[in-house]
């Protein structure tokens, strides 16, 4: 699931496709893996074994010649973490590798009959039977490519691969079905990669390979020029699909910073001022989303948003479900991608999904948009990765221009998440063509700073969807000052630091939020949870005493988050709950709230703002809280135990 790499060229393969393997460490992935060619010998130098590319690079072979090479990571799903199941996996005539990203869902039978046909396995992996299927298709006489092609037909799940068949030296294969494969193409020179991270190091020419295609890779002789060709093996028509990498790539490069996770924490302001720029049009209360220009006359169509996410990306997707109804009073839900099919989901021409990812590869996201396309539905995708298959796949998009995300836990991708569906929920609730600059017209005829203002116009048409240019306004102008609110939190980052460290032995925490910060809760949960391997559980507070509340002791202490908005009493009134039975309780609020001191544990800051943007800042805390209690635990942070970053398989 995590990283593959392939170089094709005249240049010395292995120490660039090390290099390029360095480049998607981010990923995340358990084991190693690299096969080089040298042409000159005729031989295979193989190498792999579980843990780091650090620890690997110290044992293995580098000074190999060899112009051709393919490297993998790999982030186990069938078998253990071993030596024999970390890629690449071969044929019994040790001549065809393969390298893969993904599942075969349906290599047991595959497995099966090729046993009884004698091949011998050496993994327990998924993978293996691809070898060996080439294999069997060239003993029954097809050509090589056709093999290929054959065995790809048959194999069902997700794969993103590399083959390479030493009978073909100068071949190499890529394919793709649901898994990120991109081909970078220079002079002479070809190198495959699961994202466009590592190709610069050779290309700014990018081929994005589409589901069902082949590509082969062809050095050529020594006269003729190297090429490629790509076909579909499931027999539809190949688009060109030239591209040009004219993003910026930046290097894995930590700055100042101990870990990916705290920088990425500290670049959440600037970031999300990325984000935002040259898209707020303050004075007339809109937004400017290119992206979505020309699917416009559709948006103003539809009649429900539907929002598919995994993680962070679905807690981000929550906060958009509250606002998107109070403000823009669209009907809202939101799915968890990896349910969203399984629930037979009502949607039609009317009805926009919106795809939230940072990687723009999660497969159970890719799968919910795929599901909506087929449903009819329009789909948009609000994606960090500039070219990744979800911003390719949907019929428009607003990337969230968060900046690479390297710390396997999601943190500026979050905050900026949340803004795009800020811009997105006003370019929905704004009638452009009938807003009025006095702002009386529309229902929202007045607004103030906690926000609960959505004051409904009982005379405003059903259908119509009219924010006033006063709120639309007010809105934008206060998420503008937002990076530097987000600022002023981080001024606490010291005291955060000390709260992580005093609670650091504690073994549960229950964090706890309403409206807009219930999806807070959920992700300062998860954070620490993935990063510290400290069980946490969220809840709604009004749902603690449901439930949860049966586990509160004075050693489970929760996390609450109580700024002063339309819920905050009722959150009060959970935080007495929690002192009644002695439990501990940390609390988010808003500066000048000194309400909450005489009575809770440890109180954390955050500046005031609207009630629907709050989130963008009690957040920040317990990313910080999360990121200073692992750390605390001596936990590797950036790559925490059994996650990777892109999560390509279902
Ligand atoms: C967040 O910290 C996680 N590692 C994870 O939940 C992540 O948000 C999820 O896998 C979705 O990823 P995506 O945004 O790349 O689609
Ligand atoms: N399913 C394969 C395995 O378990 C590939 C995993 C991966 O994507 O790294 O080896």
């Amino acid at each position: 699931m995590c990283g593959i790499i392939g170089y094709i060229g005249s240049k010395r393969a292995l120490p660039i496709v090390i290099k390029a393997l360095e480049r998607l460490e981010y990923r995340g992935y358990d084991s190693i893996g690299v096969l080089v060619y040298d042409q000159d010998k005729k031989i295979v130098y193989l190498e792999k074994q579980p843990g780091r590319i650090q620890e690997f690079v110290k044992t293995a072979q580098l000074d190999k010649e060899g112009n051709l090479a393919i490297g993998h990571t790999r982030w186990a799903t069938h078998g253990g973490v071993t030596k024999a199941n970390a890629h690449p996996h071969w044929d019994c005539a040790n001549k065809i590798f393969v390298v893969h990203n993904g599942i075969i869902e349906n290599f047991q039978v595959i497995k099966n009959s090729l046993v009884e046909k004698g091949h011998k396995f050496r993994s327990e992996t998924d993978t293996e039977v691809i070898p060996h299927l080439i294999e069997e298709f060239l003993k029954r006489g097809l050509e090589y490519k056709e093999a290929v092609g054959q065995s790809l037909k048959i194999v069902k799940g997700s794969f993103a691969l590399l083959i390479f068949n030493s009978d073909y030296p100068q071949l190499l294969v890529g394919a793709r079905f649901s898994g990120p494969l991109i081909l970078g193409v220079g002079d002479n020179e070809f190198i495959f990669a699961s994202d466009p991270t590592p190709i610069s190091l050779i290309a700014k020419n990018v081929i994005y390979l589409d589901d069902g295609e082949v590509v082969f890779v062809d050095k050529g002789g020594s006269e003729a020029k190297a090429s490629y060709t790509i076909e579909s093996f499931l027999g539809h028509e190949v688009a060109v699909k030239k591209g040009v990498i004219d993003f910026e790539i930046k290097e894995a490069d930590k700055g100042d910073f101990p870990d990916f996770m705290i920088k990425e924490i500290f670049e959440e302001p600037l970031a999300l001022g990325n984000t935002l720029r040259g898209r707020l049009i303050l004075q007339e209360g809109r937004t400017k989303l290119g992206g979505l220009e020309m699917i416009e006359k559709k948006l103003r169509q539809i009649e429900k948003v539907v929002m598919v996410a995994c993680g962070t990306a679905s807690y981000a997707a929550l906060v958009g479900e509250y606002f998107f109804e109070e403000y823009a009073e669209i009907t809202t839900e939101v799915d968890l991608a990896s349910e969203f099919r399984y629930r037979k989901p009502i949607i039609n021409d009317k009805t926009l999904v919106v795809a939230i990812s940072q990687s723009g590869e999660t497969a159970d996201t890719l799968a919910a948009v795929k599901e909506a396309k087929e449903k009819g539905a329009l789909t948009i995708g609000v994606v960090n990765v500039v070219g990744s298959t979800i911003a390719r796949t949907v019929d428009a998009g607003i990337y969230s221009h968060a900046g690479s995300e390297f710390a396997v836990a999601s943190t500026k991708a979050f905050t900026t998440q949340i803004a795009d569906l800020v811009l997105l929920m006003i370019f929905l609730a704004r009638d452009y063509s009938e807003y009025d600059i006095s702002g009386n017209s529309a229902r929202y005829s007045e607004y103030d700073i906690s926000g609960n203002s959505a004051r409904y116009n009982p005379e405003r048409k059903s259908k119509e969807r009219k924010m006033s240019l006063v709120m639309g306004r007010r809105i934008l102008e206060e998420l503008n000052q937002i990076p530097k609110k987000m600022r002023v939190v981080f001024e606490d980052a010291e005291k955060i630091k000390a709260l992580a460290e005093k609670y650091a032995r504690c073994k549960n925490f229950l964090y706890l939020g309403r409206k807009y910060n219930f999806p807070v809760a959920l992700e300062g949960a998860l954070k620490l949870k993935e990063v510290s391997y400290i069980h946490a559980e969220a809840c709604p507070a009004g749902e603690m005493k449901h439930g949860p509340i049966a586990l509160i002791d004075e050693n489970f202490p929760s996390l609450v988050l109580a700024p002063e908005d339309s819920v905050y009493e009722k959150t009060v009134s959970n935080i007495q709950e929690i002192k009644a039975r002695k439990g501990k309780v940390i609390a988010v609020t808003t500066a000048g709230n000194q309400d909450l001191e005489k009575l809770v544990d440890d109180v954390i800051y955050i500046p005031k703002t609207l009630e629907m943007l709050t989130p963008l800042l009690s957040v920040i805390p317990l990313h910080l809280f999360a990121y200073y209690l692992a750390k605390k635990l001596g936990r590797d942070v950036d790559r925490p135990r059994n996650l990777a970053k892109s999560v390509t398989v279902e």
